[in-house]
């Protein structure tokens, strides 16, 4: 049974929630566990959708310190290299444990696992599952393995509101059950955001409904610090097609030989620098100049994968398919879409933030691992190994956190939480209209009388929604003032923050940014003003 002291809340079921949670079962004094999820157990993920896999050091000719290298190219010298050390000297091992668990990858005709190339990567070390199904069958090795443990108990459909916070002290958290509307307080000693990120703060994204940075918010209302939110990473090639989320068509068709062409067949990336496989932002960016010119990207895969995209790509093969577009014979129209977020709660190497008790890890959190910009396919591998190790850091805490109470409905909560009750849901149009404003003042590339009309904008948004109570929708707007504001502030370009205006990185070593939530009505700018944090610790 699950109702035992020490009770650990985790919220959220992609690579890194599902992960943590079966190590704080598993692991040390087997504690129990509660994993509250937004939708199906796993179903809503980012990682379910991952299409390019699993980065790890396993071929004989790589290492993990060239994995290491790879990926502190790819972070801008923003990246921290304890983490990047831990990352990549961890991986092989987490990623054997999880083919231990049951996850069936991708393997050559003599039996070794089939490594692939992909952006930035110097060596092939991407495994895949299913050819482009590698999300969908790491979500469902670890969710069966989450199902079959009895300390775990499991709220599926269910949103947390809130941090419960009793004079000072984290008790728990605040959620609200989507199918009853009713809301109540689970009592927790430590809390675990996994939430994901705020992809749907842009109109163009891969990212699958759900996903509003409420972690981000969540954590920030409660006085967590936030780094590095200006760095939103932006994949070049979903399908340009009229669906929300954009579905993506998987850098690993780059690696396998595809090529970006204009509408006269014209590489669009230089071969000179870099190509189809540099860097995810100068790829996506160029994509970008041409499209705003008023031409067409396609990603031309006749000649290389040719006809071996229906076996080795069948997710991107069926969806072109579904989409009318056969890409043995055609090219496929693509586009750049926000596709994950280095920036999030500041945590350290092993997912603590700055609020005790409250832990972050996976996309939520900002722990420095990826930098500037996330090297390719070290996402899924980032909740293999820090997600672990952010429920052992819970686990060596909980002696020192408070024992949890009962969970509790909470009748004056829930009447004010329910959605509409108090007005608390954004209408369609405005959530229409932030997205909107991201995509185009704080997307891949931004400069200052862009930015700061996209943050007006959204202040006063925000002030004319007063003191109503935070939903989902409400949280996308919070989370885009923080990337506006964060985005303002940084005049320079690193990574993937783009400032024409400032189109080159400042002299002198990088440096992070850290932001925070100033209390309500003391500073500039109305409900809940957003400033730069004053020293990261
Ligand atoms: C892809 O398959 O291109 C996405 C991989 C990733 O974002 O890590």
């Amino acid at each position: 049974m699950t109702t035992g002291p020490s009770r650990v809340a985790v919220v959220g079921s992609g690579v890194a929630g599902l992960s943590a949670a079966l190590e704080l079962a598993r692991a040390g004094n087997r504690s129990n566990v509660l994993l509250l999820t937004r939708g199906a157990l796993g179903g809503q993920s980012a990682s379910s959708l991952a299409q390019g896999g699993v980065a790890a050091a396993l071929d004989d000719s790589d290492s993990p310190d060239l994995h290491a290298q790879d990926t502190e190219a790819a972070g801008g010298g923003l990246a921290r290299g304890d983490l990047i050390q831990i990352l990549t000297r961890d991986g092989p091992e987490r990623v054997l444990a999880l083919i231990r668990l049951g996850a069936r990858f991708d393997r050559t005709p003599t039996g070794e696992l089939a490594l692939g190339l992909e952006g930035a990567h110097s060596r092939p070390r991407i495994l895949h599952a299913r050819g482009d199904r590698t999300g969908a069958e790491v979500i469902r090795a670890l969710r069966e393995a989450v199902r079959s443990e009895p300390l775990i108990r499991i709220v599926e459909q269910s949103e947390a509101l809130e941090l419960d916070i009793v004079e000072g002290v984290l008790r728990g958290l605040v959620a609200k059950d989507h199918a009853t509307h009713e809301v109540r307080r689970y009592s927790a000693s430590a809390v675990l955001l996994a939430t994901g990120g705020p992809g749907r703060a842009y109109l163009r994204t891969t990212a699958p409904p759900g996903l509003n940075g409420d972690g981000i918010a969540i954590a920030a209302r409660a006085g967590a610090r936030l780094a590095d939110l200006e760095f939103v990473q932006f994949h070049p090639t979903a399908l340009d097609v009229q669906t929300d989320p954009l579905p993506l068509v998987t850098e690993a068709l780059r690696g396998a030989g595809a090529l970006l062409v204009d509408e006269r067949g014209r590489r669009v990336v230089d071969p000179a620098e870099g190509g189809e496989l540099a860097s995810r932002d100068r790829v996506a960016r160029a994509l970008w100049n041409h499209l705003r010119k008023g031409g067409l990207v396609l990603l031309d895969a006749r000649t290389r994968p040719g006809h071996r995209i229906a076996e080795e790509f069948p997710g991107v093969y069926a969806l072109c398919r579904r989409h009318g577009i056969d890409p043995r014979t055609e090219p496929i129209p693509v586009t750049p879409a926000a596709h994950y977020h280095m920036g999030g709660v500041d945590t350290d190497g092993e997912g603590r933030t700055t609020v005790a008790g409250l832990w972050a890890v996976g996309e939520v959190a900002a722990s420095g691992l990826h930098g500037a910009n996330r090297l390719a396919s070290n996402s899924l591998l980032e909740g293999l190994v820090f997600g672990p190790r952010a429920a052992r850091s819970i686990l060596r805490s909980l002696p020192s956190l408070p024992s949890p109470i009962s969970d509790t409905r909470t009748g004056d909560m829930a009447r004010s939480h329910v959605a509409g009750d108090e007005g608390g849901e954004l209408p369609p149009e405005t959530v229409l209209r932030i997205r909107t404003i991201l995509w185009e003042h704080v997307g891949l590339e931004r400069e200052k009388a862009g930015l700061s009309g996209a943050l007006e904008e959204l202040d006063t948004m925000e002030v004319e929604l007063g003191n109503r109570h935070p939903d989902s929708a409400r949280n996308l707007l919070l989370v885009a003032r923080l990337i506006t504001r964060a985005a303002l502030l940084r005049e320079e370009s690193l990574g993937s923050h783009y400032r024409s205006d400032f189109p080159l990185p400042k002299e002198g070593p990088p440096r992070r940014s850290f932001m925070e939530l100033a209390p309500r009505g003391s500073g500039d700018d109305g409900a809940s003003p957003v400033r730069p944090a004053r020293v990261p610790g």
